[in-house]
């Protein structure tokens, strides 16, 4: 198998977790190239469930190296928590890299993330509130800590003392927090330098170094298009680029080197946070809290309820063009078997102007009508189906209509949350 990326196309929790777990062991190794443990990508296999937030989902295969690339922003204590969890579930992390070049989440960047929140009012972006956005804008700021720096304690305190010089007026004269002082950060970090020493290394010199020896990577995004910094929905939308473009630069490795990038689609749509959504149903209506309670809609991070919708083509379409996504994996098919029928969003009626794919342009899109086509359901368990011929016609049909919309072939189809639970289709 060649390298590929993975990424998600909707707002996030399309079940890229399952899917990357899925095609895993297809590969050398799996590298996250941006984000942080405001994710939470859900594996299942058998009885058991695991919930990661920063550790790649190829960390389940002895022969996988799951890499934490430089464009990921790590807190340590919860990367040390994550460690120990899979160490006494009996999966081993002793493969595991993390990037010297990776960004540390500080504890004044949750602060400044709940304080910023509060700050904006009515205008908040609904954060994760684990310091990812404050952590994105030192590292711009050039005043960011790295893990490397975690390494000799000379360079820590140095950095950490810049980094206060800007961060201690802000929480103490904006926002009325208390300050830190260097003494007390090296404290506590100096203990996770410890625990992690032994992971952090040159990453992009160690995927080239595969690349070189024809071994392949699966790139792993977190959160999706729509979340994505230059191309989501700004101002409500992370701090990185979530979208296949941040693959290279998240993980130092050539744009030569990948050769196809798999979209993880959900078959209905979720947002978890603020802003527009445009085939948003609410929870009182009967469909809505259908979506939600049969789709377990329920966030991995923070537990807060997803805000669900139908299926939304443009959405689609736009991230088949963003990304350039060669193949889709559709996911969450068998929620829909609930439904006598489906409506299918297939263009947005803006201002009376009709738009087949997202509106640059955010005044239009947060005014963007959906326009709905109803297909047929098919009131059927897929949950035990193996094949595409084996789903019922109207299932079949929903996926060529999502096909048709999105673009691109959907080579992948998961209909259960566990691993066996998938339709390979065009994939291999
Ligand atoms: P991620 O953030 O994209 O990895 O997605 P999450 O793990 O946050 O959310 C996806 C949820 O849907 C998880 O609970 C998965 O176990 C579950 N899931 C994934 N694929 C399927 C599927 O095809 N059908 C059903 N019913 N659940 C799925
Ligand atoms: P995975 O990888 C869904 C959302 C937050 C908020 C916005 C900004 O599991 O799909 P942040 O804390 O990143 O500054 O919050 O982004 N968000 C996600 N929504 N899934 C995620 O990750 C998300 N990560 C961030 O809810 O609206
Ligand atoms: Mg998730």
């Amino acid at each position: 198998m060649s390298s590929a990326v993975l990424v998600g196309t909707q707002w996030g929790d399309e079940g890229k977790g399952k899917i990357c777990d899925l095609v895993a062991p297809e590969f050398d190794c799996v590298v996250r190239y941006q984000g942080g443990n405001n994710a939470g990508h859900t594996i299942v296999c058998g009885d058991k469930k695991f919930g990661l937030h920063l550790v790649p989902s190829g960390i389940m295969y002895e022969s996988v190296t799951p890499v934490i690339g430089n464009g990921v922003v790590v807190d340590p204590k919860v990367l040390i928590e994550e460690i120990d969890m899979l160490e006494n579930e009996g999966v081993s992390t002793k493969n595991l890299k993390v990037s010297g070049n990776a960004h540390i989440i500080m504890p004044y960047h949750r602060d400044l993330d709940g304080a910023f929140e509060q700050s904006l009012g009515k205008h908040n972006i609904g954060t994760t509130k684990r310091g990812i956005g404050p952590c994105y804008q030192d590292k711009m700021a050039r005043i960011g800590l790295r893990m490397q720096d975690l390494l000799d304690e000379g360079i820590f305190r140095e950095r950490c003392g810049v980094a206060l010089e800007r961060v201690n007026p802000q929480l103490e004269l904006l926002y009325h927090l208390p300050t830190y002082t260097v003494d007390q950060l090296w404290d506590e970090f100096s203990a996770y330098a410890e625990r992690l020493r032994p992971y952090i290394c040159e990453s992009s010199l160690l995927l080239n170094n595969m690349l070189e020896d024809g071994k392949s990577i699966l790139f792993e995004g977190a959160q999706a298009t729509l979340l994505d910094i230059d191309h989501g929905t700004y101002p409500y939308v992370t701090s990185s680029n979530c979208t296949a473009g941040g693959s290279v630069t998240g993980s130092g490795v050539g744009m030569k080197n990948i050769d196809r990038v798999l979209g993880i689609m959900k078959a209905y749509i979720t947002r978890v946070g603020m802003g527009p959504m445009p085939t948003e149903l609410s929870y009182d209506d009967e469909c809505g809290h259908t979506l939600t309670e049969v789709g377990g809609e329920y966030g991995v991070t923070t537990g807060r309820r997803r805000r669900c919708g139908w299926f939304d083509g443009p959405i689609a379409r736009y991230s088949t063009r963003i990304n350039g996504l060669t193949d889709i994996a559709l996911t969450k098919l068998d929620v829909l078997s609930a439904f006598d029928t489906i409506p299918v969003c297939v263009a947005y009626d803006c201002d009376g102007v009709r738009y087949t794919s997202v509106p640059e342009h955010q005044a239009l899109f947060a005014k963007a009508k959906p326009v709905y086509q109803e297909v047929p359901g098919w009131r059927e368990d897929i949950t035990g189906c193996r094949s595409y011929e084996e789903l019922p016609q109207a299932a079949r049909d929903y996926v060529d209509l999502v096909e048709e919309l999105a673009g691109c072939r959907v080579s992948i189809i998961a209909v259960g949350p566990d691993r066996e639970q998938t339709i390979m289709r065009s994939w291999n």
